[in-house]
């Protein structure tokens, strides 16, 4: 994973249980020294390890932590990548572009980024269907970052994931119910 989204994680635990508790999980859950450079890739079991270290110290299950996590991300990578995020004006025209535009973007940006696979699908004016596939079974992370979108363009929204990779299925369905 990109040193780019440590940073994001960074920035979350700094703001919500401060700096000494982000030095403590470094020094438990990363190599000695290390710095996060955006562009550069760390591996994802070292991500994992961090975030497993925040539920630890949250007594949360992992799962709350990915999306609560990834629901503070998607202001993070917005702000990070303006050019992006701006040409989008609703969630439904962001959720449509995530791999189209947002992702074949960071593509351009990033030496082979490890991205996943996201299909969506307009069922009526109220809901949108999608399909997340990636082995690094982020579906949960996926959750947060929508719900941060929501939250970006002021949309209610509540998500149904009734078909999970973490329950054996080949891809995750989201069922996006707006307000
Ligand atoms: C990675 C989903 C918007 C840039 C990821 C991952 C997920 C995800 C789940 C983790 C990797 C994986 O699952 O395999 C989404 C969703 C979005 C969204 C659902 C919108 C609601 C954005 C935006 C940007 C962005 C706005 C920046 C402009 C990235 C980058 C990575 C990433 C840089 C890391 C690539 C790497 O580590 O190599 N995205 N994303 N995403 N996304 Fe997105
Ligand atoms: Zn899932």
């Amino acid at each position: 994973m990109r040193g780019v989204i440590f940073r994001g994680l960074e920035e979350l635990v700094v703001e919500a249980i401060g700096m000494q508790a982000w030095d403590e999980l470094l020094e438990a859950h990363a190599p000695e020294g290390r710095v996060y450079v955006s562009p550069t890739s760390y591996p994802d079991a070292e991500l994992f390890a961090l975030a497993q270290g925040v539920a630890d110290k949250l007594e949360k299950p992992l799962t709350d932590v990915l999306a609560i996590f990834g629901q503070s991300l998607f202001g993070f990578l917005a702000e990070k990548h303006k050019g992006i995020s701006s040409k989008f004006t609703s969630f439904e025209e962001l959720v449509l572009s995530i791999d189209s535009v947002i992702h074949m973007e960071v593509k351009k940006l990033y030496n082979e980024p490890n991205l996943p696979s996201i299909s969506a699908m307009v069922k009526d004016d109220k809901t949108i269907v999608l399909e997340y596939c990636s082995s690094r079974k982020l579906c949960f992370c996926a959750e947060g970052l929508l719900h941060g979108a929501a939250q970006f363009y002021s949309r209610k929204l509540k998500i149904e994931h009734p078909q999970c990779m973490h329950k054996g299925s080949s891809h995750c369905i989201l069922i996006l119910h707006l307000d």
